[in-house]
């Protein structure tokens, strides 16, 4: 493969480094192309541009491959924990016994939030969006918790990891259990991530309450499904804040914002919203998608900026919907709807030519659903599912020994110099 690429701009040739990953993916360098050049680039979505090179996750959109470290998805999702998968992200290594033993104790001994941080779920209306009120909670949990650890310091900044993951769960479930009136409950030591996750949502303390573990195996494949993806949309988000050198709660908290669009973490709703609105109407799918083309719109769960084959994870979750709501004797009318609406897309001109498949939103809401998740979560689990993620590209960020602000260039189109217009003179 070369190692350089010529560039001939007004009869003048310039040679720039070809940059080489792992997995032969092969990136022109242009560190230098404005100085040498004057020319900058310009890519609306950067969709053809690399924002950095980084260790933590693959994706093959061609052939749809997913590995975190190097882990390929599918055996994640068989054999791993969310709690294992977010050591893998955070640390580069699948943990041993011991160290594993001891993850679960701090995530464990960092369960509680600040007593103080109850009080503030009061401000919030019932109806409040549970993605403003997690981002906003993310940036008030970093004013009660201890600063983060240095991200080369790997055991503290482990156990500040730990705080944030366990935290968050934590927070997430009091945004529900306050919008519905319910009290806020406390952890319990004896249960596992995702099941003390169950615990906070739905237990009530005045009766016995055991999660269902065929929900919370469920719940936490989910977690491990959205655990990372390389640069999207919010996971860049989290990068360009760290670049300031903001806080670990900061960086995330915007993360959670650039998650909330509809376009991204926001579409697990948009897609129940689709198939409930479907099914309310008594439409025919193949009608359905006639009007989605007709009129341009989006089939939300479909398309991807990097797949253009099946999304690895919407297989992963279309096999274990079955299984899961058999184990839970569950007829979801939603799931026949969806599978159809992916046979009749798959076959259709329209969605083939634009390599358009299910994404990993397309099936992961009927998951949520059997669960009893409230629709309004749906994209609160993507965040918690999230978060090693962002932690794991936060700190990539702090180790780059060459780290610089993100801070892209720009092409002005705006209006040329012109002279200042007094008041009376502006007509
Ligand atoms: C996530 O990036 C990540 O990794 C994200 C994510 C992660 O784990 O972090 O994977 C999670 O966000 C998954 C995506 C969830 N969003 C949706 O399901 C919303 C519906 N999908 C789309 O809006 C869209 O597919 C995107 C946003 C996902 C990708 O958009 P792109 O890459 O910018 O695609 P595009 O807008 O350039 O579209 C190319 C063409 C256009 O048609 P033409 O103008 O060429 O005729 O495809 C069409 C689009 O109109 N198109 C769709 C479509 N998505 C794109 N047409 C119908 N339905 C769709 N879903």
């Amino acid at each position: 493969m070369a190692d350089k690429a010529t560039l001939t701009y007004n009869g003048k040739t310039y040679e720039l480094p070809v940059v080489v990953g792992t997995e032969n993916e092969a990136a022109i360098d242009i560190q230098h192309l404005r100085a040498e050049s004057g020319l900058i680039t310009l890519d609306d979505g950067y969709a053809n541009t690399g924002s950095c090179i980084s260790n933590i996750t693959f994706i093959d959109g061609e052939q749809g491959i997913l590995r975190y470290r190097g882990y390929p998805i599918e055996e994640l999702a068989e054999y791993s924990t969310f709690v294992e998968t977010a050591y893998l992200l955070i640390t580069g290594e699948l943990p041993n016994a011991r160290q594993l033993a001891e993850f679960k104790a701090l995530l464990n001994e960092h369960q509680f939030i600040h007593e103080n941080m109850r009080h503030h779920f009061e401000g919030f209306p019932a109806d409040a969006p549970p993605m403003a009120i997690l981002s906003a909670m993310l940036n008030t949990l970093g004013c009660f918790e201890p600063a983060v650890a240095r991200p080369s310091d790997e055991p503290n900044f482990l156990a500040s990891a730990a705080r944030l993951l366990s935290k968050v769960r934590a927070i997430a479930a009091a945004s529900y259990r306050k919008s519905m009136g319910l009290p806020i409950n406390y952890p319990r030591f004896d249960l596992s991530y995702t099941a003390n996750f169950w615990h906070l949502m739905f237990c009530m303390p005045n009766a016995p309450c055991e999660p269902d573990p065929d929900i919370v195996r469920a719940l936490d494949m989910i977690f491990i499904l959205h655990a990372d993806h390389e640069q999207n949309c919010s996971t860049s988000t989290v990068r360009m804040v760290a670049s300031s050198q903001a806080n670990l709660y900061a960086s995330v908290a915007a993360g959670v914002c650039a998650l909330w669009g509809p376009l991204h973490g926001g579409a697990n709703m948009a897609v129940i919203e689709m198939l409930e609105g479907i099914r309310a109407r008594g439409e025919s799918v193949p009608a359905f998608v006639a009007k989605v083309k007709d009129a341009h719109a989006r089939l939300m769960g479909f398309g991807h900026r990097v797949y253009k084959n099946f999304d690895p994870r919407a297989k992963i979750i279309k096999q274990a919907c079955d299984r899961v709501l058999s184990r839970l004797g569950i007829r979801d009318p939603l799931l026949d709807i969806a599978m159809e609406l992916e046979e009749v897309a798959l076959r259709d001109p329209y969605f083939i030519e634009r390599k358009l498949y299910p994404n990993v939103d397309f099936y992961s809401g009927i998951i949520m659903r059997a669960a009893k998740i409230p629709l309004s979560m749906f994209p609160v689990l993507f965040a918690i599912g999230r978060m090693p993620g962002w932690i794991a590209n936060w700190r990539e960020v702090h180790l780059n020994p060459k780290a610089r602000i993100y801070r892209p260039r720009q092409v002005y189109n705006g209006p040329t110099k012109r002279p200042y217009t007094m008041l009376a003179a502006r007509g």
